[in-house]
């Protein structure tokens, strides 16, 4: 595994994390059915050195953020693994003690003391930043978070959450970037690299896409996966992240998915290989 710096931090991550959107349920709504096989992945993907794990709140309804406790109390029944733990506060939750309420639940679903990475989920118009940022600050004061992130924020709304921040630095904005997206190279990335902050790359496979046999733009990506004998996957998530200021999160229910997705980041292409991928 490759790694990098959390923003401005001293903080070490792994450029492949490992998402739980679905995992235990859907936004809101718990989903029982399949415990057993999340907290499997999730124990598996931190074995595999996808240490970063990332949840929220709204996540099966807080169960998601259940199962991850689950698999890291697992984690520590079975051997000394580094784990860096990121969750969100949904968008409805905005308001100062709402915040304070959401992580304080959200640490005990997780059965931890303190979380990594607190985030903002999605911007709300209808609060003030300032409120909320406030709040966050408190929770770095208290111990209940290390860092303060946000996520589906463009730049100008982080510089509007930065410049409420009276003592603290965000480290990152959780975004939706992919081959199959590409629309934070227009601003929010350069501005995130000129900054210092770690762009988190959600849905980084397209939600799946990359399993679809109908973008003709995939048959170049499969040449270069067997050039280098990499999986389609492997080649996308390679080119995400090897650029430098973003981490990739991928959601991976299939061990075999994972154990490929840990390893992504793992080799390089030809400089002109990414720039091709880039151009496709
Ligand atoms: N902040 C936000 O608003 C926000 C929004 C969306 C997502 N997220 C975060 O980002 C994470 C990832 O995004 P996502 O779940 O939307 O989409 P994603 O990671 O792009 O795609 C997940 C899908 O790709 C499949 N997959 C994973 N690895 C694969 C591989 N090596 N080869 C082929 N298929 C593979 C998975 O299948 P299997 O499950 O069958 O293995 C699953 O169907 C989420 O879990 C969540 O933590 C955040």
């Amino acid at each position: 595994m490759r790694y990098t710096r959390l923003g401005k931090t001293n903080e070490r991550v792994p450029l492949i994390g490992f998402g739980t959107w679905r995992l235990g349920g859907g936004w809101w709504s718990e989903d029982r059915s399949q415990d057993e096989r999340a907290i499997e992945a999730i124990v598996l993907a931190v074995k595999k050195g996808c240490w970063l794990i990332d949840t929220a709140e709204a996540y099966g309804g807080g169960h998601t953020e259940e199962l991850v406790g689950s698999a890291l109390r697992r984690l520590r029944s079975e051997g000394d693994y580094e784990v860096f733990v990121a969750t969100k506060v949904a968008p409805e939750h905005l308001h100062y003690d709402d915040v304070i309420r959401s992580c304080e639940a959200s640490l005990k679903r997780l059965g931890l003391k303190q979380v990594d990475l607190y985030q903002v989920h999605w911007p709300n118009e209808r609060i003030d930043i300032a409120e909320t940022m406030s709040a966050f600050e408190r929770l770095i004061e208290e111990g209940k978070t290390r860092y303060i992130g946000v996520s589906n924020f463009s730049a100008k709304q982080v510089e509007e959450a930065q410049s409420s921040l009276r003592k603290y630095e965000l480290v990152s904005d959780q975004v939706s970037y992919s081959f199959f997206d590409r629309k934070p190279e227009a601003e929010l990335l350069p501005y995130c690299r000129k900054n210092n902050l770690t762009l988190i790359a959600y849905s980084p496979l397209g939600r799946g896409v990359v399993n679809s046999s109908s973008d003709k733009r995939l048959t170049k990506i499969d040449e270069l996966a067997a050039k280098y004998n990499k999986t389609r996957a492997q080649i996308l998530l390679n080119w995400l992240v090897s650029r430098g200021g973003v981490v990739a999160i991928p959601k991976a229910a299939d061990p075999k998915h994972i154990e490929e997705n840990a390893v992504a980041a793992d080799f390089e292409m030809a400089e002109e290989e990414y720039t091709l991928i880039s151009r496709l």
